[in-house]
């Protein structure tokens, strides 16, 4: 008997875990965030003074603070949302991203989505071992290529994989630590927490250089 509560109190979940996102990709919503106004969207993200942090066109030159231009609107869309769910914590973003109804968060998506990219400023050399873990992981910790989710350049895929192609190295190894201690958790599936997880900082670090400086 003893060893059977045992047992149960084993294979027992004590905590079943709240879901890391609140976003649910229904066609409906897939088609509301593609059908959005992003001249509407402009108008808000000036109205909203999103641009004093993340740059008159998306670009941003503020520290920590994520460039949002050339970015896939799906996953604009879901990190608004998850800010102001509660999904992924930070006061600011969350106090900004609640005061957005569903359409304005559609709207400012699609209008950061129709810009620029950020263009590759500096040139680094990035060494072999960073590209190794970017084309082809690494077997010995079942650690996937960043490419196969992240896109060959770095342009993210549909829905919910972000672009990462010049965005701010400060702001990618901030987050990716915070995927790496749990802080962070709005990776539907810990696709993303399961990696950076593996990743020593020292890696963490190279592999935002390098998609910082991804020509
Ligand atoms: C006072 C500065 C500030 C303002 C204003 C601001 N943001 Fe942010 N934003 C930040 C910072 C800092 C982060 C990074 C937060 C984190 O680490 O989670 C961020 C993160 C984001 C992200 C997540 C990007 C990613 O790659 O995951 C989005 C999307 C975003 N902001 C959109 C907006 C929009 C839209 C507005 C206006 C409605 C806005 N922000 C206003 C500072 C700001
Ligand atoms: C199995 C698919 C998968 C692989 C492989 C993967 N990622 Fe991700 N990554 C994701 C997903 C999904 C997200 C978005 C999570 C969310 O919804 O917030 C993400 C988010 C990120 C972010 C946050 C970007 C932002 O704008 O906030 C960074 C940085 C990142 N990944 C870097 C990497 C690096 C570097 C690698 C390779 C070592 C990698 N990823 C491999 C799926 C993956």
């Amino acid at each position: 008997m003893k060893r059977i509560a045992l047992l149960l109190m084993l294979v027992t979940p004590v905590i079943i875990a709240a879901p890391s996102s609140e976003v649910a990709w229904t066609p409906a919503l897939l088609k509301s965030v593609k059908n959005a106004n992003p001249a509407k969207g402009k108008e808000l993200a000036a109205a909203k003074t999103c641009t004093s942090c993340h740059g008159e066109t998306g670009i941003s030159n503020a520290p920590d603070t994520p460039s949002l231009g050339g970015q896939l609107a799906t996953s604009l869309y879901k990190q608004l949302r998850d800010y102001a769910k509660g999904s992924r914590q930070h006061d600011l973003m969350s106090s900004v991203a609640s005061g957005l109804s569903e359409q304005e968060t559609a709207d400012i998506a699609a209008y950061y989505a129709s810009l620029a990219l950020p263009a590759n400023k500096s040139s680094s050399e990035s060494s072999d071992k960073t590209e190794k873990l970017v084309e082809l992981g690494d077997d010995k910790r079942i650690l996937p290529p960043c490419e196969v989710c992240h896109g060959s350049n770095g342009q993210g895929e549909k829905m919910d994989i972000p672009a990462l192609k010049g965005q701010r190295a400060d702001y990618l190894v901030k987050t990716m630590l915070e995927f790496k201690n749990g802080q962070r958790h709005n990776d539907i599936y810990s696709r993303m927490r399961r990696i950076a997880e593996q990743l020593s900082e020292q890696e963490i670090k190279d592999l935002a250089n390098y998609y910082q400086t991804l020509d």
